[in-house]
Parts: structure tokens; C-alpha cells; sequence
């Protein structure tokens, strides 16, 4: 084969970021001509060698080929800094091995990560491997090595040669050279072609968000509250706050403008939202109150405390004698707060109040009773005692009902529920 047999398809690796990871046999002297096309072919290469291949060829040979630091030493903290394992792994989009001994593809299918190039392969999906197998042929014919090939080829790796002919023992000839470097290049501009395309595929699949709420103010409220005793106790609930971040996430990824008021929660907000922490029902109130008029919608998920002590002591209190009572007073209903404000107003000048029933029994029933009670356009019902659903669970299964006698019943996950309450929420702003 000729210095370079395929000048278009070499073309491909102009600018590409190539892994040259070199294995410990004889044929590694051919991998230094491998780095050397790979340059000539405009590539970034970087190379690892296991430190059997260093006693076949210096790294310094692929320094000076490739201008770049060699990476042979897993242990070599400063090499780690410049050439390390995963900053490698990072680096290339195709990694060639060459040659791929058959202890190094031993230990590949095992998923070792014993030297640098190996721990670097590992942190590399295999379908971006380039194997080019060199061993003496009756290795190469051992089940040993057919099983490990066939196992990363079914990984996704991509394999070239071995070839035919004379090998290092010039007794023995038969299939386990080294592919010749021109045809080991060829093969990685070929596979770059191949991941390219697997990358546009994936990539025109992705649906394209719909951002029917572009520009529309929403509040979403999240999570519990906390209503305290004294400064080391309190009475909350169970929840976790995820339906209500479902729900700010769902509504920024179709262009709203959010506002997340949040209770205690270990969750993480999502990021491109406003976030205002509350902790008791009060400061939820005043946090609502004060925002709500700017909104076109504001969604109650929050589970609200619908009581606190009646008197919050300075000093953590101590036990007594005898019964202890807790006296407790009534938080505002929030929700049932901004029905009453807006009221009679057209929906055009106020904001749609969605409101959430946790219910155990009689689901949709007491729903109904909230949804008129608090004088909000949708309920969400949700059977918090049901499986699956409910406080910290991963899904929800719901039923949507309207001030219009509307009725939806929704399953899935709480991003796919989050998703209907939005679908049902625009039809009535749009009416
Ligand atoms: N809610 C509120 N303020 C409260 C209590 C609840 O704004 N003090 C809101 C919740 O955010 C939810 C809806 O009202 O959107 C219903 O909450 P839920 O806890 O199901 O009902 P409650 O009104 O508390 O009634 P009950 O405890 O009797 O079921």
C-alpha cells in the first residue's frame, strides 16, 4: 500500500483528535509510521503506550513525531496533569490500538485499567475503538483471543486486519501481522465517517422542544413547609418538592418565564429559573401574594402546612411532666386566598390558578369540593396513598379537573404529568 493511498478519505482526518494507544509487542515499531501518516494527514494525535510497548519503541520517537507529551505512566502525577487518562479519553474522538496484543485485548474485554492506556480505553465507548490486532499466528488462532475479539467487536468496536504473511519469528507466516500503517489510518478516517453519521442520525431524532409558553410569566410553588416549634423542631410533611420541579422545568423548556417559590427540599432547582426559598406557610403566602398579579399562571404543587404551633418558643423547649400539648392555630389557605382576590375577574386580566388535592380517599370528590372552595380554573387529584404516585415517587398518576366540568386522567412520569398540566393549561389560556 501506497504513503497515501486515499487522499480524500485521509481528508477526513484533518483537524480530528486521534488517541494512538500503543500495545507491547513487536509491531509496535510500525505504530511510530502510523503517528507519523496520522500527522501528515493534518490530525491531533495523542499517544499512550503500556509499558510493555515502551520497551519496544521510546516514547520519546512518538514525542518527537507528534510534538505532544507521551503518555506511558498511570502513576506519573505529573504526566497526569498534561496526558492523564482521562484528559485522553476526553480528547479523542477515535481511539486506534495498534498493536492490539492479545494481553491487551484480554484485558480491554475485561475492562482493566491497569496502565494508562487502558484506563483511558475504559473511560472510551468502544464503538470509538479502532483495534488492529498484531500477535503470532498461533495466538492469533487461540479461542482465548477469538472470544475477547468477537466480545469487543459486539461492544462496537471497530477492528482492522490482522493481515497475512511473515511474521517476527521468521519461521512462522499466516494471518496475525500488523495491517500495514497507510491501511490502519485509512481505517480510523473511515470509522470518524462512520460516528459522524451515527452522530447526525442521533441527532436529527432529538425532538425539537415546542415553546408554546414563550415569554408567559409562571409561578410554580414546590415542596413542603415548615412550621417550627421551637428553634430545633417543626411540623412538615413528606414531600419532596419533585412534581412541583417537574413542573418549573417542563414550563422553562417551552420558553415560560418561571418563578420557582420553594419549601425545603434537597432537590436542586432547575437552572433558567427564578427561585425564591420559603420555609413556613407564611413566607409562602407572602412570597405568592407579593408575585402573583405579574402572572399568567401560577401553579400551587407546594404541600402546605395547614397549621403551625400557635406560639414559636425562643429556646428549645423542654419536656415535662405529664401530657404535653401542642397548640396549633390554622396557616392561610394561599390558594383559596387568590381565588378570592381575582374572583369574577376574566381570565384575561388574572392569572389561571391550578391548584393540587393530596388526597388518600375519595379522590376526585374532595378534589371537586377544593377546586370550587378555592375557586381555582384546574385541580390537579392525586392519590398520595397510591403506588408509585405521590410524595417522593419517581411517576404520578393523576386526574385533571376543570371549572369547565372538564375531566383527564394522566399517568407517567411526573416530567410527563408536569408536561399535560402545561397541555392543559394552554388550552384555557388560548380559549
Ligand atoms: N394550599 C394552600 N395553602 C394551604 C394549604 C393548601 O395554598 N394552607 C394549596 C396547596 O398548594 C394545593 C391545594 O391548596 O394546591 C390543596 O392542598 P391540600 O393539602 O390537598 O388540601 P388542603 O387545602 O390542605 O385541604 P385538606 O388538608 O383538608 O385536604
Amino acid at each position: 500500500m501506497s504513503d497515501h493511498p486515499d487522499t480524500s478519505a485521509l481528508a477526513r482526518l484533518f483537524g480530528r483528535r486521534v488517541l494512538l494507544g500503543v500495545g507491547g509487542g513487536i509491531a509496535a515499531y510500525k505504530a511510530a509510521e502510523v503517528a507519523r501518516l496520522l500527522v501528515k494527514s493534518g490530525a491531533k494525535v495523542r499517544c499512550a503506550l503500556t509499558p510493555a510497548a515502551a520497551r519496544f519503541v521510546g516514547p520519546l520517537t512518538f514525542q518527537a513525531l507528534t510534538g505532544q507529551p507521551v503518555a506511558c505512566d498511570l502513576w506519573d502525577a505529573a504526566q497526569e496533569l498534561t496526558a492523564g487518562h482521562i484528559a485522553l479519553a476526553d480528547f479523542c474522538e477515535v481511539a486506534i490500538v495498534a498493536p492490539a496484543t492479545a494481553d491487551l485485548l484480554a484485558r480491554l474485554r475485561a475492562g482493566l485499567a491497569d496502565d494508562v492506556l487502558a484506563a483511558a480505553l475504559l473511560a472510551v465507548p468502544p464503538r470509538r475503538w479502532l483495534l488492529a490486532p498484531a500477535m503470532n499466528e498461533k495466538m492469533w488462532a487461540s479461542p482465548a483471543v477469538e472470544e475477547n475479539l468477537g466480545v469487543l467487536r459486539k461492544r462496537g468496536a471497530r477492528v482492522v486486519g490482522p493481515g497475512v504473511g511473515e511474521m517476527a519469528e521468521r519461521s512462522h507466516s499466516g494471518p496475525g501481522r500488523l495491517s500495514e500503517p497507510a491501511e490502519i489510518v485509512l481505517a480510523a478516517a473511515e470509522a470518524l465517517r462512520a460516528l459522524d453519521l451515527e452522530a447526525q442520525a442521533s441527532t436529527s431524532v432529538i425532538p425539537v422542544p415546542v415553546r408554546d409558553l414563550a415569554g408567559v410569566p409562571v409561578l410554580v410553588t414546590a415542596g413542603p413547609t415548615r412550621e417550627a416549634l421551637d428553634p430545633v423542631r417543626f411540623l412538615a410533611n413528606p414531600s419532596t418538592g419533585r412534581m412541583g420541579l417537574a413542573l418549573a422545568e417542563a414550563a422553562r423548556d417551552r420558553g415560560a418565564r418561571v418563578l420557582l417559590i420553594a419549601g425545603p427540599t434537597g432537590l436542586t432547582p432547575p437552572a433558567g429559573v427564578e427561585v425564591v426559598r420559603i420555609t413556613s406557610a407564611l413566607e409562602l403566602e407572602a412570597a405568592v401574594t407579593a408575585r402573583a398579579h405579574e402572572m399568567r399562571v401560577v401553579v400551587m404543587a407546594a404541600a402546605v402546612s395547614d397549621q403551625r404551633p400557635a406560639e414559636r418558643s425562643p429556646q428549645k423547649v423542654k419536656k415535662q411532666e405529664g401530657e404535653e400539648l401542642l397548640r396549633l392555630v390554622r396557616t392561610p389557605d394561599v390558594l383559596a386566598g387568590l381565588g378570592a382576590r381575582f374572583a369574577g375577574q376574566p381570565l384575561a386580566g388574572r392569572p389561571l390558578l391550578v391548584g393540587f388535592a393530596a388526597e388518600t380517599e375519595r379522590v376526585e370528590e374532595h378534589a371537586r369540593q377544593k377546586l370550587e372552595r378555592k375557586q381555582c380554573d384546574l385541580v390537579v387529584a392525586n392519590d398520595v396513598s397510591a403506588e408509585g404516585a405521590g410524595f417522593g415517587a419517581s411517576g404520578n398518576a393523576v386526574v385533571l379537573l376543570g371549572s369547565d366540568g372538564s375531566r383527564a386522567e394522566h399517568a407517567g412520569s411526573k416530567r410527563e404529568v408536569a408536561e399535560a398540566i402545561w397541555d392543559a393549561v394552554l388550552a384555557r389560556l388560548r380559549v
